[in-house]
Parts: structure tokens; sequence; C-alpha cells
């Protein structure tokens, strides 16, 4: 797909890597609009890039239709939708204090990484759908974000790991469902980013965190990933599977 001259809805775009993602695109000539929480740096981010910011929260499920929507309405169009908004809780699933991993804990993880991406993505597909193909077919490209964690099982990490491997087992599912429309959905898995609340880890620590990368042994720039988003909208093969963005980190169970 081209950039210059398209439309791209980047949800979680005030921060971190798809605030990176945004930053490339509209630097390549592409429109941004930038979905984020009312409190983020939303505003300032789109002004910044020449774009227009849509607070909202991804957990209202019913009103992130409208606000996708008036963002399209304003763009004209949208081949682009690239979401980060997620996270997760440290919960083992019977505690040391012998108690059961709370369940609305675990719901709540699910809500806002499976429910809240598949949504997002059935949405802005619906409105992908209606654009003219371009030459070889393309209609739009939807990134969304899992984490290694949906593959690393690590100790804690359950709801977390549930939510992130459903968003990666979602992957060639909805790539077969869009695939007549010209449609592509990618996932992408970071290991540790220098981002939100990572960036404030101290050296040591995330130094240890990294050890048993292969190579960069540190955390990853947003910009990295915002060259794998970018390279997976120019290229039409990728379609249908979640590449992990780790420098070959394999984590420990704890
Ligand atoms: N940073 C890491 O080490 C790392 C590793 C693997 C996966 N991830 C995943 O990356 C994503 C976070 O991206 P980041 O690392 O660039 O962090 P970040 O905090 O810099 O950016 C995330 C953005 O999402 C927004 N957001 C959060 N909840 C939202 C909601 N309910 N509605 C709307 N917007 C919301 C935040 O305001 C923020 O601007 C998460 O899905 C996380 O699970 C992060």
């Amino acid at each position: 797909m081209e950039i210059k001259g398209n439309n791209a809805i980047f949800v979680g775009g005030a921060s971190g890597m798809c605030r990176a993602t945004a930053t490339k695109f509209a630097a390549a000539g592409g429109n941004v609009a930038i979905l984020d929480l009312e409190s983020s740096d939303g505003e300032s981010v789109a002004k910044e890039l020449g774009g227009k910011f849509y607070p909202c929260n991804v957990l209202d499920h019913e009103g992130i239709e409208g606000v996708i929507g008036a963002a399209v309405a304003d763009l004209g169009s949208v081949q682009f939708m690239v979401n980060t908004a997620g996270g997760g809780a440290a919960v083992k699933t019977v505690g040391r204090d012998g108690k059961a991993h709370p369940l609305d804990v675990f719901q709540k993880v699910i809500d806002l990484n499976l429910i809240a991406s598949f949504n997002i993505n059935r949405i802005a597909a619906e409105h992908m759908a209606k654009n003219d193909p371009n030459e070889v077919g393309e209609r739009g490209v939807m990134i969304n974000t899992a984490s290694i964690a949906a593959f690393e099982g690590q100790i804690g990490q359950v709801a977390y790991t549930a939510a992130k491997g459903g968003i990666a087992a979602m992957t060639l599912t909805m790539a077969r469902d869009l695939g007549s429309l010209g449609i592509r959905c990618m996932t992408i898995a970071p290991s540790l980013f220098a981002t939100g609340l990572t960036a404030g880890i101290p050296d040591e620590a995330a130094n240890n965190m990294v050890k048993d990368a292969a190579f960069p042994r540190r955390l990853g720039e947003p910009h990295e990933f915002a060259t794998m988003a970018i390279a997976i909208y120019e290229c039409a093969m990728m379609n249908g599977t979640t590449l992990r963005v780790d420098g070959g980190q394999r984590f420990a169970p704890r």
C-alpha cells in the first residue's frame, strides 16, 4: 500500500510504539487520526503530525464505533489501522496467599486487549471494505499488538498471555475472513520495549530482563516497532501472521 495521500487511524497513538508509527506514516505523506484516552498527549501529538485527536476509551465498546466513524468521516476513508491500546496484570492462578486469581481481573485484561482489539478491527474493516481497491486489489491493512508473552508462559502472566494469545490466534482467521475484500490483518508481538511504564525501569533491572536476548541485548525502541509496522503496510504479501520483534529474546518462567 502507498502511504502518500492515504489515511490512517492510530489507536493508542498518543504514545510509544503507535505514536512512532503515526510519526513515520505522517512523515511519508499520510494523513493521521490519533485515537487515545482523553488524559493522553493525543492533542499535541496530533497537532505535531498535522492530524486530529479523537479522545476515546477502547473499553467503551459502543462508543468507539462512533469515534472511529467520526475519524473516518473527517479523513474521507481509512487504509491503515494500528492498535496498541492494551496492558496486563501480574497475578498467579493461585497466589502465595492461597487465593484464586480474581476472575474480574482476568476478564478486564481480556476486555482491554482481546475484545477491544476485535471490536476495533471489525469496525475498521467495515470502513475499509468501502474503499476502491488499489492496483493490486488492496483496500486496507490492520495491525494489532500482542506480546511475546503470548507464547512464553511466564509465571503470573496468565490473563495477559490468554489475551495476547487470543489476538495472535485470531490474526489468520481474520485475514482469511477479509481476504476477499483485500484487507490484510497482521499482529506484532514485541519483547520489552522502552515505552510507557517500561521506559522507567532502571538500567540495571532492564539489562537483567533482556540478558537472554540474542542481539541486541536491550529494550526495543518505539521506532523499531514503527519500522516493522510500516514494512507490513507496504508489503502486500504480509498477511495473517504474528511477527515477533524481540531481538531473539526468550523468557524463563520468571
Ligand atoms: N512496552 C512493552 O515492553 C510491551 C511489550 C509487549 C507488548 N506491549 C503492548 O504494547 C501496547 C502498549 O504500547 P506501548 O508499549 O507503546 O505503551 P504506551 O503506554 O507508550 O502507549 C499505549 C497507549 O495506549 C493508550 N491506551 C491505554 N489504554 C487505553 C484505552 N483503554 N483506551 C484508549 N487508549 C488507551 C495509552 O494512553 C497510551 O497512549 C500494549 O498493548 C502492550 O500490551 C508492550
